[in-house]
């Protein structure tokens, strides 16, 4: 969908964006629907300030922003090729439409890089989750997004979906909007299964020191946008 903004024609996830909030019941003897959850509009930017073009991005190269809170992670790839949209559904049954990538080529996505397993996630010192171009030494693809915890593998170009492992659900996706104009992005909402509760409780202390008191806090204005080479001293390769 493309709609027209005061900075000129703006790629839309869909028509996603009509209305907020969790899971609702359909129609009886419908299955439950997931809708796009909002949050704040945020910009993002490089480690400059300045806003990302979508055409910087290097193809299938792993980037990390924090988004819709301080402290939770999310991977921002662009696939080097059309992600269309998928019928998804979370563990509870909680059926959603992932309207596919953004940007020039649909090729950019975005996932919360907390994994839907255990919620293990990048941290400035270690990754154990993160997208690899070529099969790890336990996967079943390429191009998959990895984690080496118990080795569940979600497909970024099928809006997460799960390929194998233990994780009962695809990774929450994170939407933007790409401004064609100005080739910049802004994430606006997450659509799927949103692990961020259970992830505060298990992390609380540990994120504490790590981000901080302003971990629980929303993201708003704009999000740095990082390689994880550069966000994390130790990127693990199972
Ligand atoms: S925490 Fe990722 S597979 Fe278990």
């Amino acid at each position: 969908m493309t709609a027209r903004s005061p900075d000129g024609p703006t790629q839309l996830h869909g028509d996603l964006h009509c209305r907020s909030g969790g899971p609702f019941a359909g129609p009886p003897g419908a299955g439950r629907h997931a809708r796009p959850k909002d949050y704040a509009k945020t910009l993002l930017v490089n480690e400059r300030g300045d806003p990302l073009r979508a055409a910087q991005l290097l193809p299938q190269t792993n980037y990390v922003f924090h988004y819709p809170f301080e402290a939770t992670p999310v991977f921002l790839l662009d696939l080097g090729k059309p992600a269309a949209p998928q019928a998804l559904s979370t563990e509870s049954k909680d059926a959603y439409n992932w309207p596919g990538g953004v940007g020039r080529n649909r090729s950019i996505v975005a996932f919360s890089a907390i994994c839907a397993h255990q919620l293990v996630y990048p941290t400035k010192d270690v990754s154990f989750i993160s997208f690899r171009k070529t099969r790890a030494q336990k996967g079943v693809h390429d191009n998959v997004i990895h984690c080496c915890a118990e080795h569940s593998q979600y497909d970024p170009a099928k809006g997460a979906r799960v390929l194998s492992g233990p994780a009962r659900q695809p990774l929450c996706a994170v939407l933007l909007q790409h401004d064609a104009k100005a080739d910049t992005l802004t994430a606006y909402a997450t659509l799927g299964g949103e692990l961020f509760d259970a992830f505060f409780r298990k992390y609380e202390m540990k994120l504490s020191l790590e981000v901080g008191a302003k971990a629980k806090h929303a993201v708003s204005g704009q999000a740095v946008v990082r390689e994880l080479e550069k966000f994390c001293r130790n990127s693990v390769q199972c």
